[in-house]
């Protein structure tokens, strides 16, 4: 552990045993009505969309190597998935990096999985394709069984992710979204830019899908960090 991060463990725990807790105070952090957006921006205020893209490729080869996604979870879902809405027949995964969840959604669902990434690091790793998950390919549309992503907090605009989404998830599918502290507010970076409290999450749904998807339920994964508080999986529903 250096120096700086000890320090400020350190700083934390002193500040927290007197009732304060320290803030990062992310440039660019701009916060809405329940939640938290990190804007990419020009110069002249506009949407600075290369930029976006250049620090999330960046992030990627750093993490190369780190998996989040639990093989445990994905066995769970896939359990999941069948019982509500039967054997899928096309899956896809967001933001997968090394590309395990459709490694593990394809053995246990038997169906096809793909993933997307927005780095060239995806030709590297099977079933995935280098993609920005905010638009969909027209083969998509309508025609997927079911969406999984634990990289919703990587969007620059949720609102516009989600539709784009749900545009594919066909009537009765699903999309669940993994949900953990480290997708609140306090880990909004420029790396990870849009950051909701869990409880703020089935408004934000509800408003984005206008009518036309809404929050099935919330399930406790069976498998998490230890260090995490929760983890759980947003099970979005298309009506
Ligand atoms: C937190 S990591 C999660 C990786 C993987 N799902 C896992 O469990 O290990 C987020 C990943 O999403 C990718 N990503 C970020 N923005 C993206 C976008 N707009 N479209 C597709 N992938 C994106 C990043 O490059 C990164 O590999």
């Amino acid at each position: 552990m250096s120096i700086t991060h000890l320090s400020k463990k350190i700083a934390k725990r002193f500040l927290t045993k007197f009732g304060y807790e320290i803030n990062k105070i992310v440039p660019n952090r701009h916060d809405f009505h329940g939640f938290r957006l990190y804007r990419y921006l020009k110069d002249d205020g506009s949407f600075d969309y290369e930029s976006y893209k250049r620090i999330q490729m960046e992030g990627n080869e750093r993490k190369i190597n780190n998996i989040w996604v639990r093989e445990e979870n994905i066995a769970f879902l896939s359990d999941y998935i069948k019982k509500l809405i039967g054997a899928p027949r096309f899956g896809i995964c967001h933001g997968t990096r090394m590309g395990k969840e459709q490694e593990w959604f394809r053995k246990y669902l038997n169906c096809e999985v793909i993933g997307t990434e927005i780095s060239p690091t995806a030709e590297h790793f099977p079933h995935t394709i280098q993609w920005d998950f905010h638009e969909a390919k027209d083969e998509w549309i309508d025609a997927t069984d079911f969406i999984y992503s634990n990289s919703f907090d990587h969007s620059y605009d949720p609102e516009k992710c989600l539709n784009v989404w749900m545009s594919c998830v066909r009537t009765g599918g699903l999309c669940i979204l993994e949900h953990s502290p480290e997708h609140g507010p306090s880990g909004t970076s420029e790396l990870d830019p849009f950051g909701a409290d869990i409880v703020q999450m089935p408004y934000l749904i509800l408003t984005w899908g206008k009518g036309k998807y809404g929050v099935r339920e919330f399930l406790q994964a069976p498998s998490k960090q230890e260090d995490h508080e929760y983890l759980c999986f947003i099970v979005v529903q298309r009506f």
